[in-house]
């Protein structure tokens, strides 16, 4: 049982720095997420926590040890990667086995835990076939069984599920949560990919340019998202942005008015901080694709304080919602509508916004001003 600590870690490879003042703590049992796009940083800080890095500057603590300079031998963690190297000339229970034959473990207790991360993970029946003979989730799985064998501390995560194809994907996906859910241990998983980090994380460390942009549990980071990369990087489609946003004042109701696009009503709970910003030139307009309705199914009231007016460019109906893409004031954007709409293609409609979930950011520094 360990909780993992960055304390004002920097690193720098020769003259550049990837990794800029990381400061977060992890907690003992906690499922972390680390996401953001490639380059981000998020290998070189999972990395330094292996040892396989060392911070150029501040310091890692494992449990009650500060682990800088400390062999990854010794650092009890297990770590799965995205590229999972199993031994091809070795069996599955070999290959799962292995780090505890090097470790000097006895037998019987090597043999236990093997069955026992093979009962876990549904393997039982494959101990014996080499890697070759199984499918990328099974060895996806080995991979996984390989670590938890350690029973070490902390769980490294890199990428573990970016070789498997989309089923699978979200199968193992649901494996590793429910072992997790088993075996309590602190795993930090390093991912690119949001949907992963929002379904997995207990809590979730979104990265940019080597920088924390925000560390929250997910909900957290979909509903109040610190600034704009985080808003348009959390939630599927992303969330749609307009610019020259400005918050005006209008028959004793605030708002924000949208150049050529529409208003939309400031809900009582923002407008103290929507007015402290309202001299500002540079904000920009958030709200996600969910948070648009075709007006039409909506009251006729609240349209009238809060819509857009769009151009339907192209509607793909899942079944369940429909996923609309439009233009509004020279400008792309997406609602996600109920499937009884009837919008159609290169139609005009209004759109009901939700003002509820409205977003507004400042530019000059990106970050959310009703946050
Ligand atoms: N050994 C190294 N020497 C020099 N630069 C490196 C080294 N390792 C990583 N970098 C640089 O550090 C930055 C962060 O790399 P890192 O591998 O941590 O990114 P990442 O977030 O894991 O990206 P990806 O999603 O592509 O795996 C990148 O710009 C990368 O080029
Ligand atoms: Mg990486």
């Amino acid at each position: 049982m360990a909780r993992v600590q960055f304390e004002h870690v920097y690193k720098r490879f020769g003259k550049v720095e990837v990794v800029h003042d990381i400061s977060f703590d992890i907690k003992d049992q906690e499922f972390m997420v680390l996401v953001g796009p490639s380059g981000c940083g998020k290998s070189t800080c999972l990395r330094m926590v292996a040892g396989l890095e060392e911070p150029s500057e501040g310091e890692i603590w494992i449990g009650d040890k500060m682990v800088n300079g400390v062999d990854p031998k010794d650092r009890d963690i297990a770590m799965v990667f995205q590229n999972y190297a199993l031994y091809p000339h070795m069996t599955v229970f070999d290959n799962m086995a292995f780090g505890l034959k090097l470790r000097h473990f006895p037998k019987a207790e090597i043999k236990k835990r093997v069955e026992d991360a093979a009962a876990s993970l549904g393997l039982e029946a494959l101990l014996k076939r080499k890697p070759k003979e199984l499918s990328g989730g099974q060895r996806q799985r080995v991979a996984l069984g390989r670590a938890i064998v350690r029973e070490a501390k902390v769980f490294l995560m890199d990428e573990p599920l970016s070789n498997l194809d989309a089923k699978l994907r979200v199968e193992t996906r649901a494996n590793i949560i429910k072992l997790h859910q088993r075996i309590k241990t602190t795993v930090i998983y390093v991912t690119h990919d949001q949907v992963e980090a929002m379904t997995m994380g207990d809590r979730i460390a979104v990265l940019n340019g080597g920088l924390i942009q925000q560390l929250g549990a997910p909900q957290e980071l979909y509903d109040h998202p610190a600034n704009l990369f985080v808003a348009g990087f959390i939630g599927t489609p992303s969330m749609n942005f307009f610019k020259n946003a400005k918050v005006v004042n209008n028959d004793g109701e605030t708002k924000i008015a949208l150049d050529g696009i529409g208003q939309v009503i400031v809900p009582e709970k923002y407008v103290e901080k929507a007015r402290a910003v309202a001299g500002k030139g540079n904000l920009t307009f958030g709200i996600r694709p969910v948070h648009l309705e075709d007006a039409t199914l909506v009251r006729a009231d609240g349209v009238a304080r809060s819509s857009i007016e769009a151009t339907v460019d192209v509607v793909e109906n899942l079944g369940n919602e429909l996923q609309v893409y439009f233009m509004t004031g020279g400008q792309n954007a997406v609602a996600t509508l109920d499937p009884r709409s009837r919008v159609s293609v290169g139609n005009k409609v209004q759109l009901y916004v939700d003002s509820d979930h409205i977003h507004l950011f400042d530019e000059d520094d990106g970050g959310n001003a009703i946050f």
